[in-house]
Formats: structure tokens, C-alpha cells, sequence
């Protein structure tokens, strides 16, 4: 012993990479890149990543998006980075049901957390709305209701054909999104809550939502919380976007909501996701929400921010808040750099330039890591 405090043991946290189609495996493995830098420049924690080539062409070499024993091989991971799923010539429900829903609903990540804001650098579209006047986050329903995927089709083809697509909510579902966002809410500087509803139209299961958020309410005693209907919350995110903070709606009213969040924000490419098992039973899935672009792909592009914040939001699940606020700044120096946006943003900035501008940024942030003492 030398008498200096003992060197903090390396924690190793193992990584699956699915870049599925489209821009994923362009916005995936720059994600990876900047994972790596920080992992580099970390005394704290290194990263193994393993690479899964699930998606599209998966499918249409052996009829499935993942191997039937995909959830098995992904099981032992402590995070997933996810690309996207959608290729222009399998339909639309089979890229999503065979790869992405099989992972969030295999893993009950029944939390999918979409923070919004306007970055520094970006130009948002509404002219009322400061920076300082949009910071939400959309907490989603992830694990039931109207993608229970419970339905069916009668009398196919023919005049007296039906369908069904039956919402399905139960209360221990309800219960435990209410609770989270209502835990989400409380750790944020405003602890404010809008649950969004629609019971006015829904009278069954969305009453139940409503009955449940106030039961769960009453156990968080300093959050604020108001109900909205879902087409009023779209109104007022664009005319009060600073009366809003945290949100709490099903599946289907957030996904909606998302997607304007995001536009509101200035452009869905920046947008993060995760999907999470706050439980960490099942690996937790993070994600940009931009989807597989095909109108782009292939050509350097692609806006890695999405990928980037995805990435920050895995690091603070993984408990390296340290690393995560490092990238978060790094992001918020480049896009506050006109010249490096792409795209989506107006600008002419690639993919790759991008990324090796966040990893310089990391980098001259966090000094390289210097040799571990040997012992004697
Ligand atoms: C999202 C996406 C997906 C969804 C699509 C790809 C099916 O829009 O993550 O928001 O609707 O869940
Ligand atoms: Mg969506």
C-alpha cells in the first residue's frame, strides 16, 4: 500500500447496438462513436458493444426482423441503442410488431420518455416561443392501450368485411405510468403535471385514466397537476407552451404529441427517446424518434443529434450522470454552431461532421484518461 485512496473500480456496462433500416445505420454507429469517446475519457466505466443486424434485410433473409430468440440474446445487455425500423418494402406493421414493439413490450419498458427542447443554435417556428418557454417532457404510456394490439379482422375481402382495433388499459398499467410521471414531475424544478385525457369522448377506460391520476395524485402532495383533453393539448403547446412541463398520455395521444413537440422544437432529427423498465428488470431501449428516412439515407445526411441525446438519456440510466451532462453540453455547443447543422436544420453540415465535432467537444472536455497507477 502506498497510502493514496484506492482507485474506484471500472464499472463495464454492456451495450447492444441495433441500427435496424434506413438512416439507423448511419445515426447508430456515430452514436457509438461518441459512447466511445466518453467511455475513453472515463475513470469511471468502459463500454462493450455488441452489434445486432435486426431489421429489413434480416426479414427478408429469413422471414422474421429479429431471430425468435432475439429478447434472449439482448437480455443480459444493460442498455440498447435502437436505430429505426420501417423499410420501404415490408409493410409498415411488420417492421414495427417484429422488432421495436417486440423489445418495448418483451421488456415491459412501459416508460417512453420524450424530453423537448429548442436548442441552443435552433431556429424553432414559433414566433411567440423562447427557448426558456419549451421545456417538456412527454412521458408515454409504452406497454398497452391503443398499441395492445388487440383486434382482428372478419369476412376479409369481402362487402361485409370488419375490424377492430381495441384500446386496452388496465389499472395497474395506468397506475404505474401515472406514478412515474408523477415521480418525473416531482424531480423537475417546476413539479408540474398535465395529465392528458380524452373521457369526454372515451367514457370507459379514459375515465378510469382520469380516476387513476387523481388516486395517484393524492401520494404527490407538492406536484401541480390539470388534466387536458388531447386536442386542447395540442392548441395549448403551441399558444402556452410555457404552461406545460411534464405530461403524462396514452400511447397513441403521446405519440401524437411527440411529434409536435419535437417540430415545435425545431426539427424531429434532434429529438431523443427512451424506452424504460424503470424496474431494470429487462434492459432499457433508447432511441431518436426520427424514423428510417429513406429519402436521405445513405447519403451522410442524417442529423445524429437525436442519436446523441438518446445516447445522454442511456447514461443517466446506466447512473453516469457525470458522462451524460458532459455529452448534453457537448451537443448544446454544436448545434449552437450554425455551420454544423445538417440538413433537416437548413444547413449543409454531414453526418460525420457533426459527429466529430461532439467528439472533439467531449474530449477536450473530459482530459483523457491518465494511466491507472500500477500497484506495488
Ligand atoms: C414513434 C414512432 C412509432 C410509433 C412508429 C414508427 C410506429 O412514430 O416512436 O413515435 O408510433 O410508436
Ligand atoms: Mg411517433
Amino acid at each position: 500500500m502506498n497510502g493514496e485512496a484506492p482507485y474506484p473500480p471500472m464499472k463495464t456496462y454492456s451495450i447492444a447496438t441495433i441500427p435496424g433500416d434506413g438512416i439507423g445505420k448511419e445515426v447508430i454507429p456515430a452514436g457509438q462513436r461518441v459512447l466511445q469517446t466518453l467511455a475513453d475519457a472515463s475513470e469511471r466505466f468502459r463500454l462493450v458493444f455488441e452489434d445486432f443486424g435486426w431489421g429489413g434485410d434480416h426479414y427478408r433473409q429469413h422471414g422474421l426482423m429479429m431471430p425468435a430468440d432475439g429478447l434472449d440474446q439482448l437480455r443480459s445487455k444493460d442498455a440498447i441503442l435502437f436505430g429505426s425500423a420501417g423499410d420501404p418494402h415490408i409493410p409498415d406493421h411488420i417492421t414495427l410488431w417484429g422488432l421495436r414493439l417486440k423489445i418495448c413490450q418483451g421488456f415491459d419498458q412501459y416508460a417512453n420518455v420524450r424530453p423537448t427542447r429548442i436548442l441552443p443554435g435552433i431556429d424553432a417556428p414559433l414566433k411567440r416561443c423562447t427557448p426558456a418557454d419549451l421545456d417538456w417532457v412527454i412521458v408515454r404510456e409504452n406497454s398497452e392501450g391503443e398499441y395492445a394490439g388487440v383486434g382482428g379482422r372478419v369476412h376479409q375481402g369481402l362487402p361485409l368485411e370488419a375490424a377492430t382495433d381495441v384500446s386496452v388499459m388496465t389499472r395497474t398499467g395506468v397506475e404505474r405510468i401515472m406514478r412515474y410521471a408523477f415521480r418525473l414531475a416531482q424531480s423537475r424544478p417546476r413539479k408540474r403535471l398535465t395529465v392528458v385525457t380524452k373521457s369526454n369522448a372515451q367514457r370507459h377506460a379514459m375515465v378510469m385514466w382520469d380516476e387513476i391520476a387523481a388516486q395517484v395524485a393524492t401520494e404527490f402532495p407538492d406536484v401541480h397537476w390539470d388534466k387536458e383533453l388531447v386536442d386542447a393539448a395540442t392548441a395549448r403547446m403551441v399558444n402556452r407552451p410555457a404552461s406545460l412541463d411534464t405530461l403524462v398520455a396514452t400511447n397513441l395521444h403521446a405519440d401524437i404529441l411527440s411529434d409536435l413537440a419535437a417540430a415545435l422544437a425545431g426539427s424531429l432529427g434532434i429529438a431523443p427517446t427512451g424506452n424504460i423498465d424503470p424496474e431494470r428488470r429487462f434492459p432499457s431501449m433508447f432511441e431518436p424518434i426520427h424514423g428510417s428516412a429513406f429519402d436521405i439515407m445513405g447519403l451522410g445526411l442524417a442529423n445524429p443529434v437525436g442519436t446523441f441525446w438518446s445516447c445522454v438519456m442511456l447514461l443517466e440510466h446506466l447512473g453516469e450522470a457525470d458522462a451524460a451532462q458532459t455529452l448534453m453540453q457537448a451537443i448544446e455547443h454544436t448545434t449552437a454552431d450554425t455551420r454544423l447543422h445538417t440538413r433537416d436544420l437548413g444547413g449543409t453540415a454531414t453526418t460525420a461532421e457533426v459527429t466529430d465535432a461532439v467528439c472533439a467537444r467531449v474530449r477536450a472536455m473530459a482530459p483523457a484518461r491518465s494511466p491507472k497507477p500500477v500497484p506495488h
